[in-house]
């Protein structure tokens, strides 16, 4: 199923929970959204005008999936393997339990995707292996169907040290995570913990 078609059924059947307020933690706003979903705004999405501001929290978020060397073209990485790229993807708290609880993620949902590449050499006692050096790309994207077209804006803050970021136009971004990302433009398929709980939905 097409995922925008998917998460109008959700929605459509979690509409009847939308009114139960729940115990929420003390500070946190019940801010009811379509799919009766809360953001805390601790978490919530900052712009700057219509950039986005660098979410500084995100390295304490519950890492969705790691991997390594993941490619988005044919062929090998130009420097062969020991020029792959770690990649992690974080996801502000309060989405990951409601993909964890209802398999939706709700408006204000925040990923993060580091890119670290390895270090050159082996530190002792380490004798075989990889790890992480360098951060080399920091991106973001948001679900915000009000500010996007898409349902998602995508953000690039370079290695990490730029404070805001430009929304790209979809075709650069969303159109690849629309057509093979497995859940609402997410790539579920490579983050263990929701990709489970998405199977067990089914
Ligand atoms: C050709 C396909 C493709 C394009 C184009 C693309 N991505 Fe992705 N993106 C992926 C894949 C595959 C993942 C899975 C995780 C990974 O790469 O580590 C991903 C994951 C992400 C994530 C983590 C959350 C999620 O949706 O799974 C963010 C954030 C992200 N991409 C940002 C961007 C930005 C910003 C752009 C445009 C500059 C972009 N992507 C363009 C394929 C793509």
């Amino acid at each position: 199923m097409h995922p925008a078609v998917r998460v109008g059924v959700v929605a459509a059947v979690l509409g009847s929970s939308a009114g139960d307020s729940g115990t929420l933690p003390e500070g946190w706003r019940a801010e009811t959204t379509a799919i009766g979903e809360r953001m805390p705004p601790s978490e919530a999405p900052r712009f700057d005008g219509h950039r986005l501001v660098r979410p500084d929290a995100f390295d304490e978020w519950p890492l969705a999936g790691a991997s390594l060397g993941l490619a988005y073209s044919p062929g090998g990485a130009a420097g062969g393997v020991r020029s792959e790229t770690f990649h992690r993807v974080y996801v502000n708290p309060a989405s990951y339990r409601s993909f964890l609880r209802h398999g939706t993620f709700p408006e204000g949902t925040t990923f993060v995707l580091e890119l670290y590449e390895q270090a050159d050499a082996l530190a002792l006692p380490a004798r075989r292996g990889r790890y992480e050096g360098r951060r080399v790309a920091l991106e973001a994207s948001v679900k915000d169907r009000e500010r996007f077209q898409s349902g998602w804006g995508y953000f690039d803050f370079g290695n990490g040290a730029q404070r805001t970021a430009e929304p790209f136009d979809s075709a650069t971004c969303h159109s690849c995570h629309v057509e093979h990302a497995r859940a609402d433009s997410v790539f579920v398929q490579f983050y263990p913990r929701l990709r489970d709980a998405l199977d067990a939905r089914r």
